[in-house]
């Protein structure tokens, strides 16, 4: 099976890879996508420990995220405006996850989302138009959307690396691709932050924190394994800075905020 043309952005074609699309719209729809394996076959989760799980895990990202941004904000003043919050592989999005969006547009920043699963896109852009709706004016002029594409692709174009993008957020992402796309897209994130003032957000499971948890279908990279390309690709050493952690059933996934030193 090949590749789907998708769209055609500043003169560019970009394309998804059909067997990632469709493995992830599989996965997005079965009942209890991003609970452990281990966990589903012991039947230990259920619609409301999965529901309440998901909803904690959203809310540590949306205020870890918050915090950044708030951050910037004190440092960067109204330099910010209609800069762009980049997010990598939005998944089904749930309230709580998304939900520093409204603080992204309250700063006059604008938020992108990437997906390559349809259904994610979907729910995404039902997210943010449930979200526009409830807008005040002051924040409804912000321009949100959400993008079918695949991150690999974008990343070898180039793609975040103007001046308006100023933070890349991407949580249970990473620990998805192969190695080898790992370190091509972790390189790319060090290209993006030889801006000054930049930062990637990241909530990944580090192997060290979870040394009886068994990956299934994703890899525990190692803060090493994810900085050595990062640090190439920036052409200098890079900082993992505010590590905080979540627990996800028995996971432990860490916020991780990579700048440049
Ligand atoms: C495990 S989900 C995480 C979603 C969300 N960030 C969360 O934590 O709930 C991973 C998402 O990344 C998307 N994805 C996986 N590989 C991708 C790729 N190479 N390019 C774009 N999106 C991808 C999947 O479709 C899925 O929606």
């Amino acid at each position: 099976m090949g590749n789907m043309k998708v769209a055609m952005r500043h003169g560019l074609e970009l394309w998804v890879d059909l067997n990632l699309q469709r493995t992830w719209d599989a996965k997005l729809m079965q009942p209890w996508p991003f609970a452990p394996v281990a966990w589903v076959q012991a039947d230990l989760v259920d619609d409301d420990n999965y529901r309440r799980e998901n909803f904690l895990f959203g809310a540590f990202c949306s205020s870890y995220v918050t915090i950044h941004l708030q951050q910037l904000r004190l440092r960067g003043g109204k330099n910010l405006r209609g800069g762009t919050i980049i997010g990598f592989g939005v998944g089904v999005a749930n309230e709580a996850e998304l939900s520093f969006v409204t603080s992204v547009n309250q700063m006059n920043l604008n938020f992108l989302g990437y997906d390559v699963s349809e259904v994610a896109v979907r729910h995404g852009r039902e997210f943010l138009n449930n979200l526009q709706q409830g807008k005040t004016s002051s924040v409804s002029s912000q321009l949100n959307a959400i993008h079918h594409a695949e991150i690999e692709q974008l990343c070898r174009e180039d793609t975040f690396l103007p001046a308006e993008n100023i933070c890349i957020y991407a949580a249970r992402f990473i620990q998805f691709l192969s190695r080898e796309k790992m370190q091509q897209v972790m390189y790319h994130l060090g290209k993006f932050l030889r801006r000054t003032g930049r930062a990637v957000i990241l909530v990944h499971p580090l192997p060290e924190k979870n040394p009886k948890v068994t990956w299934t279908n994703s890899s525990a990279y190692s803060l090493k394994e994810l900085l050595e390309p990062t640090s190439e690709g920036l052409g200098g050493s890079v900082d993992a800075l505010r590590q905080l952690d979540c627990l996800y059933y028995n996971q432990i996934y860490t916020g991780l905020t990579l700048q440049a030193r």
